[in-house]
């Protein structure tokens, strides 16, 4: 019943399991509140956003998506493996989201809203063996699934 209720709170919540989620729920929304401005570790201290969406970046990101994060992650609030990705733009800073794309690893260890979410998902995300264009492209089509213009 208790893995039932970390498997439910993975990400967003799960629409479906109300009244199972409550606490779950409280615990993410601290780990996000603390970590709000958080970076994240990783080679990505400054990211420059543009407006409007690159469409060639989203198009590549798609193809990333399709190829490598798809099985895990749903375009959705809703959890596969890994959270699904609808908000995540507005959860995580893009450094945070670009540093994790390329070194989930370290920051399963050493950062606490990575270490947060490892905790809910119980399933480390493996290293996707992305380049920094990859992780660029992937972020803008997060930012176009999020509705950013
Ligand atoms: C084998 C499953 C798996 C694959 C494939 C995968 N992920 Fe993940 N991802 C996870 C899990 C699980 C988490 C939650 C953290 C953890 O437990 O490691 C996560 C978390 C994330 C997060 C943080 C989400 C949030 O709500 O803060 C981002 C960003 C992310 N993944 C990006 C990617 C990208 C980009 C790809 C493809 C290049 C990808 N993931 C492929 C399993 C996966």
């Amino acid at each position: 019943m208790l893995a039932l209720i970390f498997l439910g709170a993975c990400g967003d919540g799960n629409p479906n399991e109300e009244g199972t989620s409550n606490q779950s729920n409280a615990e993410v929304n601290a780990a996000e509140s603390k970590t709000a401005d958080d970076k994240g570790l990783g080679k990505f201290t400054n990211v420059e956003l543009t407006h409007p969406l690159d469409l060639k970046m989203i198009d590549a990101g798609k193809l990333i998506y399709d190829v490598k994060c798809g099985s895990c992650h749903r375009l959705s609030k809703e959890k596969l493996v890994g959270p699904g990705w609808k908000g995540v733009t507005s959860r995580r800073k893009p450094e945070w989201i670009m540093n994790f794309a390329t070194n989930a690893e370290e920051m399963l260890t050493k950062d606490a809203t990575a270490m947060a979410l490892l905790e809910e998902c119980l399933i480390r995300m493996p290293n996707q063996n992305l380049s920094d264009t990859d992780a660029r492209n992937i972020l803008e089509f997060m930012r176009n699934n999020d509705g950013d213009k």
